[in-house]
Parts: structure tokens; C-alpha cells; sequence
């Protein structure tokens, strides 16, 4: 394992504007609470020695409880308490009482912890949450006798949201589902929005209001945003047979992908696809497709890969993005865009999960985490705002392993760009720490990438002419809609 300094100076680039940001262990926030760390893979691991570095806190008032051995070593390396204990459905209050009171903060960044029920529980003590993704408990993504609409992300939100009804008064913040993303991507949404108004129409006003940003997408005209990842990350040992690899959770990965595919619905959309279903209740804003996301690509396009095509994994900014740029005209939906997921994982986990689907989704024994044998690649990850006038247009983050081991240590590209999430989530809940709870698009965009750009390498935009129908009948004639190139049904890989 290669340390970098600690108090080594970091330097990142910002995009076109090149603005270079200098850090020097930058301390944004003072905490006088405790904080607990609920698991400790991969995204744990990463976030670690940001939180270390960037919150004014002793080191003894933060504590890891985690499902296993990972991470002890550098638990033990920073000098925190580290315990192994499986919170469960029947154990979690018991397990948590003696470490959380009133003004503490809980991280929950395991998998198999319900979400919703840490979310009600810290409420009631007084204590901040954040997660990554809204999880279930054990085994709740693939319960044959839960409904596919309630195994989805759409479902699963809306368990929070009831939440919120339930729980009137303003009480300590909640943020569920921050890391890149859901999260980071949600705010490069509002970055991509404010640069193309001011390419268009020379001006960038800032909107004030969840109201004010769905106009200024609708009078852009954008009609599809992909979150568009396209991980290049290769490792050495690479991937055996039956052995599944991934650059972050195989477990949190192979959960999701086993999920309803799910996306932001919009209103330009007019072909409904034969196996989507809406949900009979909540928002509305999002549908799913009655089979897993692992097994439906997309067409999507990123700056250094160009066009490829990803997987449409479900994903909670599919449908608080889409939820968010709702404009309603005396509740009648009147313009609202598709959004969901584009994911082409490292090439070792596209193999493992074409491996996987002919085991008909069953795991092999063998799973394996990429940090250290890790020998080159970048992970690109932002969103791509298509369908205004100049077309398609990204905004987000590439970051290489070289940069991402420079950053800070117990990182790869990948975890490094969710760990900047949860700083820039973390530092802002504890700057405002009685908001309620929130989706990542109710957050400030600005002070949450302002503490997170240090850690994402080059942070940018660029336009591009590629649409979907870019290419195609080749070899073979496709059926298209030429009438709109920013129809889902020209970007699903059929
Ligand atoms: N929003 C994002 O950008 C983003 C990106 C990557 C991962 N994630 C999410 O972050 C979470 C963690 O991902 P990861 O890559 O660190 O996963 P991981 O598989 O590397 O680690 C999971 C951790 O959860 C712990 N755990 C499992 N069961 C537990 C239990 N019952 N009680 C306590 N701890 C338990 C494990 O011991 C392990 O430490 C997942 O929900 C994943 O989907 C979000």
C-alpha cells in the first residue's frame, strides 16, 4: 500500500477554466458530535482519510461498525475503534444505543442495512445520517414476495418520503443516497444547466428555487440526461474465471444491477417500452422495465471514451433528478426529462457480469475488489445533458488511478470520486445541521462541489455532436425514431 503524505500539498485541475486548487489538510467544519461509520468497504475505506483530514474533530469520537475484517488495518493505521458487528433487523437499536445520542453523526456505508430503518432511528435520537444508496435488509432487492415497483429505487424513495410526512417537524439532517453517484451528479446536473444558459444566452443566473431550476431546463430544452460512466481501470492479476471483480462493491453492484431497471420518465417520451410498468403510487416521476438492470445497455457517450454503450442499472438520481426538474402547470406534469444510469463498468466486470447472467444471476464464490493490483485507467463519470440546441453537452469528473493514489491513500479512481461525495455531503450537513431530510439536489451544488472538486482530478464540460442515431443502420437497417433522436427507444441497445 503506497501512503501519500498527509500533509502533502494536493493539486487538482478544474476543467477548461483550469483553475488549480491548492489544499493544505483544509480543516471546512468543526464537529463536537461522535461520528459512526456503519460499514467499511470499499467507499468506507476511500472516505476515511478525507473526513481525517478535512473535519475539526478528535480521532476518538469516530468509530467504525462493520460486517467484517476489511478495513481493520487501516482502522488500526489512523487509530480508530473498529468493531465487527452485523447490524440486523433484530439488533440494530441494541448495537447502536451505547454509540449515538443526540447531535452525533451516522455513516451508513454498508450494504444489507436498511436504510429506512437507520434513517427513523437517528431521528428519533437527534443524530445526522447520510448513505450512499437507500439499501434494504438483507436479501430485500431480489425478495421474490416483495412487488418488482417496491424492490426498486422509485419504491425504496418512497419509503423515505413517507418519512418526511411522518416526521413533520424539522429535525436533524438526513441525506440519503450522497456519494457520486446518486449524489455529485445530481449537482453536476445544476453546473451542466447554468453553463449551457450561459453558452446560449450569455448569462448564468443562479436558480433560487427546486421550481426556478426545472424552468430553466425546460427552456433549455433538455430532454434526456445520462449519468455517463465509463470506468477504464485495469488490474493485474485480472479477473479469473468464475470470479467476479469489480472496482467498488461486488456485493452493492450485483444488489443493483439484480434490481428493476429504472429510469426518470419524460414527458418528450413517446413510445412506452413494451415490458416498462409505471408504479401505481408516489411521484410518478420514474418507471421500470419487469427485468434487471444488468441486462439492458444503452447508447451514451463520455469525452475520452466517445460513444459506448453502458448498462442501465437502476440508480436513485434517475428518479430524484427527473422528480427534481418537474415543472407542473396546476398539477398537470408539463414538462419533466428522462434521466437514468449509463454504466460501462471496467472491462474485467463487463466479463463477470456476462459470466453472471449465464449463471442465470447467481454470484460465484469468488469475489474480488480492485484497489492495489490496479496498474492503469481513469474512471469518467458525469452528466450528459442532451437534447437544447447545441445538442449533447457533459459535465462531470475524470480521475486516473496515478491522481487518485496521489489524492489520498485507501483509494482507486472510482471510490475516490464517491468519497469526495460524502465529504462535500458530510461538511454541508454539519454546516447545516436541522434541515430535515433531503434528496442530493436539495443540497447547495456549489458548497458541495467547492469541498469536493480537490479530490475529482479534471472537473469539466464539453459539448459534443454525438445523438444516438449517430451511426446507425450499420450493418444492418434499425428500427428508429429519425423524428427525435432523443427518444429512449433510440438509445436501448436492442
Ligand atoms: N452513490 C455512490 O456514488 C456509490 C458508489 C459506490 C458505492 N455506493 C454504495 O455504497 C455502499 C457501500 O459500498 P462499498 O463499495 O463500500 O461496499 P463493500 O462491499 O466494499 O463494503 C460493504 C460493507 O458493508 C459491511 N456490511 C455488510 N453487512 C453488514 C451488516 N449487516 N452490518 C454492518 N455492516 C455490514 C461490510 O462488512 C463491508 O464493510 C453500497 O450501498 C453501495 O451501493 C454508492
Amino acid at each position: 500500500m503506497v501512503f501519500s503524505s498527509e500533509s502533502a500539498k494536493l493539486r487538482a485541475v478544474c476543467g477548461k477554466d483550469k483553475d488549480v486548487y491548492a489544499m493544505v489538510d483544509t480543516k471546512y467544519v468543526k464537529f463536537p458530535g461522535r461520528l459512526v461509520f456503519v460499514g467499511f468497504g470499499s467507499v468506507g475505506q476511500g472516505t476515511l482519510p478525507l473526513l481525517l483530514r478535512h473535519i475539526d474533530m478528535p480521532s476518538d469520537r469516530i468509530m467504525i461498525l462493520t460486517g467484517d475484517e476489511r478495513g481493520r488495518e487501516e482502522a488500526a493505521h489512523f487509530g480508530i475503534r473498529f468493531v465487527v458487528q452485523p447490524l440486523t433487523r433484530d439488533n440494530y437499536r441494541e448495537c447502536l444505543d451505547p454509540l449515538i445520542t443526540e447531535g452525533d453523526f451516522l455513516l451508513n456505508l454498508a450494504v444489507d442495512v436498511s436504510s429506512v430503518a437507520l434513517i427513523e432511528y437517528c431521528i428519533e435520537k437527534g443524530c445526522m445520517y447520510l448513505d450512499t444508496c437507500i439499501e434494504p435488509w438483507l436479501g430485500g432487492y431480489t425478495d421474490p414476495t416483495v412487488s418488482a415497483s417496491h424492490r426498486s429505487n422509485y419504491g425504496l424513495r418512497e419509503d423515505v418520503i413517507a418519512l418526511r410526512n411522518k416526521y413533520t417537524q424539522r429535525g436533524p439532517t438526513v441525506i440519503p443516497t450522497h456519494g457520486a453517484n446518486p449524489g455529485l451528479i445530481s449537482h453536476w446536473v445544476k453546473q451542466g444547466l447554468v453553463n449551457i444558459a450561459r453558452d446560449l444566452h450569455r448569462k448564468a443566473d443562479i436558480p433560487k428555487s427546486r421550481e426556478r431550476w426545472a424552468e430553466l431546463a425546460m427552456k433549455l430544452g433538455v430532454k434526456v440526461i445520462h449519468c455517463s460512466e465509463r470506468d477504464t481501470q485495469v488490474a493485474n492479476p485480472g479477473k479469473k474465471r468464475h470470479e467476479f471483480v469489480n472496482t467498488w462493491s461486488v456485493d452493492g453492484f450485483v444488489g443493483e444491477g439484480s434490481q428493476p431497471c429504472e429510469l426518470g420518465w419524460g414527458t418528450h417520451e413517446r413510445h412506452f417500452p413494451i415490458d416498462g410498468s409505471r408504479h401505481p403510487y408516489g411521484c410518478d416521476a420514474g418507471i421500470y422495465l419487469n427485468r434487471p438492470g444488468a441486462s439492458v445497455r444503452v447508447r451514451s457517450w463520455t469525452p475520452n471514451e466517445g460513444p459506448f454503450q453502458g448498462f442501465l442499472i437502476t440508480h436513485g438520481e434517475a428518479i430524484s433528478v427527473s422528480d427534481y426538474l418537474t415543472v407542473r402547470e396546476q398539477d398537470k406534469v408539463v414538462y419533466r426529462p428522462t434521466c437514468h444510469y449509463a454504466y460501462h463498468p471496467c472491462d474485467d466486470t463487463v466479463s463477470s457480469i456476462h459470466e453472471l447472467a449465464g449463471k442465470n444471476w447467481e454470484l460465484p464464490e469468488k469475489k474480488r475488489i480492485f484497489l492495489d493490483e490496479i496498474v492503469d485507467g481513469t474512471d469518467e463519470l458525469g452528466a450528459l445533458l442532451m437534447g437544447h440546441a447545441r445538442g449533447a453537452y457533459w459535465y462531470g469528473s475524470r480521475v486516473s488511478i496515478q491522481q487518485a493514489r496521489q489524492l489520498a491513500p485507501f483509494n482507486n479512481a472510482t471510490s475516490i470520486q464517491v468519497a469526495a461525495g460524502v465529504l462535500g455531503a458530510v461538511v454541508w450537513a454539519m454546516e447545516n445541521p436541522q434541515s430535515g431530510i433531503l434528496d442530493p439536489d436539495d443540497l447547495d451544488f456549489r458548497r458541495v462541489l467547492e469541498v469536493a472538486n480537490p479530490y475529482l482530478g479534471e472537473v469539466g464540460g464539453k459539448y459534443t455532436e454525438w445523438s444516438p442515431l449517430k451511426g446507425r443502420h450499420h450493418p444492418f437497417p434499425e428500427d428508429v425514431d429519425e423524428s427525435d433522436p432523443w427518444q429512449f427507444k433510440n438509445f436501448r441497445v436492442v
